[in-house]
Order: structure tokens, then sequence, then C-alpha cells
């Protein structure tokens, strides 16, 4: 097929014969292009294409990205939805963050999900526990400020922690009130909730975008935000956004005490809310609601993804608090991921952080539940054999959400007969080293996965903890994405962490130096080089969560940090365990850290016996100040800094609810009994734990005496 010559820049091979390589040159082309008409037409008032070329641009972008999902950049045009540079909105930082829902996919997660906050709250069988059912609306949540009534702000949520202020966009959503009305509305509340765009003016809107040569959306969620994120708030009032609220973030006073009142509440003061809101008790209600959503689910006139449960009291909400990012009192019951057939063209080998050599699928690209997919994980190599997937193959893939899509199963009787069984690599496909499957020291099973033993000797692993070191929720820099440290990699400006905080100094030496760079003006330089100054001082679990450590997660991260304190802590007592080796204290006071286990010390110590961590570490830590850890919220008690252990079966509330409120009181909570321990609290049928303390002298308590010496909690 021959190109159609069009306006402007655009290149003239069809999307459909673009070759990986040139996909990825042209869509960092397309980014940096638009980025310039973005600034001439938003900041300086010139634009310098029409807006016929300018969506030409778009629309070619949107194509290839379409094609190649993996290709999408950190910062491609698609991201910065509605065209609107982020810079155009101020930042708000949440006062409360907004959090995200945990999934339960399965009619067993949801028994489940119950059955832990039963536990948690150490309710008897016979309580009562009502949890609020509702739909689960695909659009984008806002926090909307009211002070005595009136809106005065109103926020995205963002990264959860600061998002953009849209105030005078979302004054333009009909739906949404500018003042609260009734005596009972507090003097500050910020009420959230979803803005979506229902099916009949999302549909309007499309044909009235394609008749004017604008931008189609792909579905009700991405018109939504693109909607809502115009610098021009006229173009927001033109769309007919809608709102439900569901949720609130700070607030001086609460109306009620219950979930189902809080949203009766904001009905009550003209918000609208969910009309499909039931309150439930037990799972087989929340089953029966969640069957009959499925059911009316096309017909509601607006997207949902699922529903969403919450513990209707608000004092077990409080008591219940958050693990990570996410609410113990809800979770979010996700449809069944939609499924579509296509053919797979090829298996790639890609080798992550630790080595892991992980399949991928590379599909012929086919819609699935309003997606293109080009790529799925195929898991390991047992995987592969066990579902017996052979390049060629016809398969079934699905997705759900924003999980990666999965290859379920191969329709057999449309295999071509050249098609042969998969060839697992025994060597790493990047530097070639040996890979090999780790027997389990327990079990001497074989591991499922097959890892690279090259180490940082391996480019592949090496960029992998690299782009995982200044990934969201470790060092976080801005405008340092996946992409670029490829990049900065391949060029030999990054090779090593603290690298990266010498590149400010390297690029004034180098030859080359990034502004002028494709890709780089002098701006965006200055800015990257802003962002990585702003990040030279770090929390303690972020730095260890950083370091990317084997099974060492954010929540490890910050156990480790939560009992260790300080860098030098840490840095001292993984020596220690290295040096001791397995039998030693060292190890053991380790391996006694709550919710630390074998693997993880292994791990650390693993680490710390490879000549080249050591030496990054102490490179980065020239480089950079780790702050020591602050426990949150932590209020002067008597048990501050103490370490307990609790033991046996506790009545009063449950053992991870007794460990949340011990350190919020600024307790550790150790495993296991120790010369170290301050106090063993032992429930009924208290075992070895309560005979070891007796041995080591330690004070045990009865959780009445707990209780009394924390003054009841
Ligand atoms: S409650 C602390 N209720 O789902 C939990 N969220 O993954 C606050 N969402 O970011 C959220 N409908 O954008 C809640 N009825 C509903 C929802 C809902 C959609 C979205 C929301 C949130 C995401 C959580």
């Amino acid at each position: 097929m021959a190109g159609r010559k069009k306006a402007g820049t655009i290149a003239h091979t069809p999307v459909e014969e673009l070759t990986e390589k040139a996909a990825r040159a042209e869509l960092e082309r397309l980014a940096a292009e638009i980025a310039r008409h973005d600034a001439a037409y938003y900041q300086s008032d010139a634009p310098v294409i029409s807006d016929a070329e300018y969506d030409a641009l778009r629309r070619r972008n949107d194509a290839i990205e379409a094609r190649f999902p993996s290709l999408v950049l950190d910062d491609s045009p698609s991201r910065r939805i509605g065209a609107a540079p982020a810079e155009g909105f101020g930042k708000v930082r949440h006062r409360v963050p907004m959090l995200s829902l945990g999934n339960a996919f399965s009619d067993d997660d949801v028994t489940e999900f119950e059955a832990r906050v039963r536990r948690f709250l150490a309710l008897k069988p016979e309580d009562a526990l009502a949890i609020t059912a509702e739909p689960k609306i695909d659009g984008l949540s806002i926090s909307i400020r009211y002070e005595k009534g009136r809106l005065v702000e109103a926020a995205t949520r963002g990264d959860g922690t600061e998002g953009e202020n849209v105030t005078q966009n979302v004054r333009t959503i009909r739906e949404i009130p500018h003042a609260l009305k009734g005596r009972d509305v507090p003097d500050t509340i910020d009420v959230r909730g979803e803005i979506y765009l229902g099916h009949a003016d999302f549909a309007a809107l499309n044909a009235a975008q394609a008749a004017v040569g604008g931008k189609v959306f792909a579905n009700p969620r991405n018109a939504a935000a693109g909607s809502l994120r115009q610098l021009d708030s006229r173009i927001t009032a033109s769309r007919p956004l809608r709102f439900f609220a569901y949720a609130w973030g700070e607030a001086s006073v609460l109306p009620a005490d219950t979930q189902h009142g809080m949203v009766a509440a904001f009905a009550r003061w003209g918000l609208p809310v969910n009309p499909l809101m039931e309150v439930c008790d037990g799972p087989a209600a929340l089953l029966d609601y969640f069957r009959r959503m499925g059911d009316r689910r096309s017909s509601l006139g607006y997207d949902i993804d699922g529903v969403v449960y919450k513990v209707d009291r608000l004092d077990y909400q409080e008591r219940l608090g958050f693990v990570s990012r996410s609410p113990r009192w809800a979770i979010a019951h996700k449809f069944p991921a939609e499924q579509a057939t296509t053919v797979l063209n090829a298996i790639e080998i890609q080798v992550g952080r630790t080595g892991a050599l992980t399949p991928v699928a590379k599909l012929e690209p086919v819609t699935v539940g309003g997606v293109v997919v080009s790529n799925a994980t195929l898991h390991n190599e047992d995987e592969i054999a066990r579902k017996d997937i052979r390049v060629g193959d016809t398969v079934i893939v699905q997705r759900a959400g924003d999980v990666i899509p999965q290859v379920v199963r191969v329709v057999e009787d449309r295999r071509p007969a050249w098609a042969v069984p998969f060839e697992f690599p025994h060597v790493c496909p990047v530097c070639g080293s040996h890979a090999v499957r780790e027997a389990d020291d327990e079990t001497g099973e074989a591991d499922v996965v097959r890892r690279c033993t090259g180490g940082l000797v391996c480019p592949a692993q090496a960029k992998e903890r690299l782009k995982h070191f200044v990934s969201r929720d470790a060092f976080d820099i801005e405008g340092l994405g996946a992409e670029r440290i490829e990049q900065f990699f391949d060029d030999g400006r990054i090779r090593r962490p603290a690298d990266i905080f010498k590149l400010e100094a390297s690029d004034r030496q180098s030859p080359t130096p990034l502004a002028g760079q494709k890709g780089f003006g002098a701006k965006s330089v200055e800015k990257l080089f802003a962002a990585i100054e702003a990040r030279r001082r770090i929390t303690l679990d972020r730095f260890i969560y950083a370091l990317g450590i084997r099974h060492v997660g954010e929540t490890t991260a910050k156990d480790l940090a939560r009992a260790l304190g300080t860098i030098g802590a840490f840095r001292t007592a993984v020596e220690a365990a290295s040096a001791g080796g397995p039998d030693s204290e060292a190890y053991e006071d380790l391996d006694n850290i709550d919710g630390i286990g074998t693997a993880v010390v292994d791990a650390l110590v693993a680490f710390y016996s490879e000549p080249h961590n050591v030496e990054a570490l102490d490179e980065l830590l020239k480089e950079v100040t780790v702050e020591p850890f602050v426990p949150v919220a932590v209020t002067a008690s008597p048990v501050m800094g103490k370490t307990v252990v609790f033991t046996g079966t506790l009545t009063a509330m449950s053992r991870p609810e007794a460990k949340a409120q011990a350190e919020r009181l600024g307790a550790k909570v150790a495993g296991s009994v120790s010369k170290k321990t301050d106090y063993v609290v032992a429930g009924a049928d208290a075992g070895s734990k309560l005979v070891k303390a007796r041995e080591l002298g330690v004070s045990v308590l009865s959780e009445e005496e707990w209780q009394a010496l924390i003054g009841g909690g």
C-alpha cells in the first residue's frame, strides 16, 4: 500500500508497515514536535501549523502507539491528555492522600475480604458486619474542597499525594454545586468522587469531533479526562461531564457514622450520588449484588468496570486503616476479563532487574475491551510448556483492568503444521551468561524462574535496576523514566545509581552535552537537573526499596526502615549478618524483625556479599542524604521505642490490629522473643514464645495489663 501524503511533517510510511525501530524513532520525533506546537499554541499563543495538521500529528502518534504499546514514551503526547501541557495547571497537595483500592477477581476473593475484615476487628461470628456495595465508575477521581459550604478548590488525583488544580474547569460542571445546602454542612470538607461521561454524550461528542476533524476518543474515560484537563475551561464547559460523590478526604466534622449515612448526607447537600448503592450483610449478599450489576452493566448508560465494597461503620473503617496504598476496609470487585483471539507471531525473552528471564508473546494486534493489545505475558517456561504455546499458534488473550494482558490458551485445531514446541533459552539473550533455575533450599525443587547469572555485568539487569531506582515509589525522579534510562545507559552517561547525581557535573565536561541532543532543549535539561537535585534527600524506606534487592518490596523496606531507623544501622546490621553467617546473632536479629523472614535476610546478605553492590552503595551515599525513618503520626506513649512481641490468642483485638496500634504508639513489634524484647503480651494458649520470655526474664503482660500500660489504646 502506498503511503498517503499528509500535510505538515507527517512521515509517509503507513503505520502498518513501520518496524519497531522506526516506530520508536518516530514516536520520539512526534513527541518533541507536538510539544513544540503545544508550547507555541498555549504559551506563546502563536501556532505555526493549522489545527488540522496538528490533529494529524496526534492521530499518527496515537496510531503508532496503538500498534506498539510497549513503546509509549513517558512523556508521550497521549499521556498529556487534551493537548494541555501538565505545567498548565498548578499543583495541589491533598491534605489526606487519595488512595486506590485492592482488587478482588473471584467469589473467593470477596469471601476472603469479608473474613479478613472480621479477623482484623476480632468480630464474633454472630456480630453483624454491614458492607456497602456500589458500582465502580470508570471515570477519573477528583477531590473537591468546600469551605463554609462554598466550592473553593478542585484537584485531580495525580499521584495520590499531589494532583492538578482544575478548579476553574470543575466549576463548569453543571452537576457539581458551587454551594452545598443544609445545616449540617461541615466548615471544611473535601468531597471525593468520580467524573465521567455517559454513553450517549460520549457518542455525540465523538461524532461532533469527527465532523470537524478533531480528536476522536477511544473510550468515555479518556474523553472525560481529556475534557477535564483543558486549559481553556470553555471547552470543558461544552462537554457534558457528570459526577458521583462517594468518598471524602479532610473534613472538620462528619455528618454521619456510616458510609451510607455519609453518602445520604452528600445527597441532602445537593451532590449527585449513585442511586444503586446498597447495604449488604455477608458475602452472599455482596456476590448477589455483583451478579445483578453485571447483568445491568450494559444498560446503565455509563461505563462501570466492577463494584466497590466498603465496610459501612466508620469506626470500623478507622480501626482497619490502610495497608500501603489501599484501605483495608474496601475492595474493588472487577468484572471478568474480556477476551479475544489472535495469532502469536513470536516469543521474546525479556531480562528483568533480578535477572529473571520473562517470555513475552508478540501478538498480531487485536482489540480487547477497547484497547489494542500486541504484547502479552507468558509468565515462565513451565507455563509455556504446560499450555504448549508455540509460535504461529492462534491464541485466546485476555485483559482485565490495568493488568498486563495474558495468553489464556491455544486454539489447537488452528495450529499450523510447521509449529514446533518452544525451546526456552539456557543463556541470557542480552549478555550471553548462563541462565539457570535455582533449586529451592528447602524443597530442592527448581524455581519456576530461570535467571541470568550475569549480575551487573548483564546490561539488561543493570538497566532494569536503574529503572527501578528512579521509579515512582523509589527515588521518583521526574523526567527520568524508563526510556531515558535506556538512552543514558546506552550512551554511557549513567551506569550506576551515583552517576545520576553526577550527571550535571559530567555533562559540563561532556563533548556531547545533553542540551542539543535529540529530544532535549536547554530548558528540559535544566528541568531534569533540577528534578535530580530535588531528590538528594530521601527517606530510609524509599532508599532501601530503591536498592532493588530481591524480595525487598515497599512493605519489607518499610519494615526494615522502621526496625533499624537509620542508614548507618541498616548497613551495620546487614554487614554483621553477612560476616557472621546464618548461625550468628546478627543474622538472627535481622530475622527477628517483624515481617522479615530468612528469604529476605538471605537476599540482603547476598546483596552485601557482592563487592560491586557495596561499592555502588558507598559511591551513592556520597551523593545523597538518607533521612532517618520517622514513624507515621506516632503519639507519645509509655511504650515508645520498646520492642513488643504478641503471642497467643488476643480477645480485644486481632493480632494485626494490636500490631498497628502498638506501632502508632511508637513501639516496635517483633516476630520472635530475644534478649532485646521489652514486653511479651501473652493471650490465651501462648506457647513457646512465652516459655522463651520466661527463660530470658522478659516482662510478660496479659492483654489487659498491656491495654492498661498503653492507657486503653
Ligand atoms: S472508593 C479510599 N468508590 O476507583 C478509596 N472508588 O482503584 C476511595 N472508583 O481512584 C475510592 N468508582 O477513581 C471508590 N464507587 C467508587 C468508585 C471508585 C470508581 C475509582 C476511583 C479510585 C479507584 C480505586
